[in-house]
């Protein structure tokens, strides 16, 4: 009755242990914690060895207590356990008892082997079925590994491996289209969020109108407005000259260390927005004519 409460404490405990590290989680469906995430299955086990442990010395303190009561009292205490088991807890504790082959301590002088070492004394004990039967499985686990690996060569570590990279691949790029933080010149495009573009005006207006004007008409940088570029046009190379910087000594800064990867690409969106506007007082051109094909 007692060991069978216990179990299922233990059971319970894991169980809420499972529950609780899926419930904060809060992985996409069909994905779960304990298995993506090795911390949540150690979690669990640690509740698991933790419960176990609280068990075992409960039970433990018990027994002594039980083999310090007089014959009258063992024998009322067995009588109200016995009243209290049921047909669940009596069917469960044989089904533990079987999966164990443990002998009672009352028959424990049956099994024991006639050698004595200064008092310590040896049973002969079953192996535990449980252990027998997990020993047979890997046997077969061992047999069906050699055969499908080592004979059939279904396939290698090396071939995992590749498909395992490739996978994370396509999960990192469908993961970069989602988070904004991670544009860089390779894969930033002209936003068409005017919110985020209006950000980018505060951020240019801020910082920027020193030396390239309100109206990105140029003063110490460049006119920003016409179709000449020292360092390239499109969404790409003005990303890229914000995060970069210019030519040294030329005044311009790398702004990655000011800025998040999506502010320097709300920058550079409002910064294209200047093409074609005519600004107060222009300075002439520099650089090539940028066209589209050279990107
Ligand atoms: C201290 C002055 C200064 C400040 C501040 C400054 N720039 Fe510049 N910028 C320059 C100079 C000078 C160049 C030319 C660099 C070169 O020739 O290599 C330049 C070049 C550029 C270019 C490339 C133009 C081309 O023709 O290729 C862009 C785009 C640009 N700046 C954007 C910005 C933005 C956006 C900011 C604010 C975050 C900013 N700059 C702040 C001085 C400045």
């Amino acid at each position: 009755m007692r060991t069978t409460a216990s179990y299922l404490r233990v059971i319970a405990l894991v169980i809420l242990a499972i529950v609780g590290t899926e419930y904060f989680t809060d992985l996409p469906e069909g994905e779960y914690a304990i298995i993506e995430k090795p911390f949540a299955a150690l979690f669990v086990f640690m509740v698991f060895i933790i419960a176990l442990g609280i068990e075992v010395t409960v039970a433990a303190l018990n027994k002594v207590l039980y083999l310090s009561l007089s014959e009258e009292k063992k024998a009322a205490f067995d009588a109200k356990e016995a009243e209290k088991s049921t047909l669940f807890t009596r069917k469960f504790e044989a089904m533990m008892k079987a999966m164990t082959k443990s002998k009672e301590i009352e028959e424990e002088h049956e099994i024991e082997l006639d050698h004595n070492y200064d008092g310590i004394r040896e049973l002969d004990n079953k192996l535990p079925p449980w252990w027998v039967y997990s020993f047979y499985i890997t046997i077969i686990f061992a047999v069906i590994y050699l055969v499908r690996f080592h004979i059939l060569d279904d396939y290698t570590q090396a071939e995992e491996y590749i498909a395992e990279v490739e996978q994370a691949e396509i999960e990192i790029a469908k993961w970069k289209e989602t988070a904004k933080d991670f544009v860089d010149a390779e894969t930033v495009t002209m936003l068409e969020d005017e919110d985020r573009i209006e950000n980018g005006e505060r951020l240019f207006v801020a910082n920027c109108v020193a030396c390239h004007q309100a109206d990105g008409g140029g003063g110490i940088g460049p006119n920003l407005t016409d179709e000449h570029w020292i360092l390239g046009g499109g969404i790409k190379n003005v990303f890229s000259t914000i995060s970069e910087g210019g030519r040294s000594g030329k005044g311009m800064v790398a702004w990655k260390n000011t800025f998040k990867p999506s502010e320097m690409h709300e920058i550079a969106s409002y910064v294209m927005t200047f093409q074609g506007t005519t600004p107060a007082d222009p300075k002439e051109p520099e650089g090539e004519i940028w066209t589209p094909e050279e990107e």
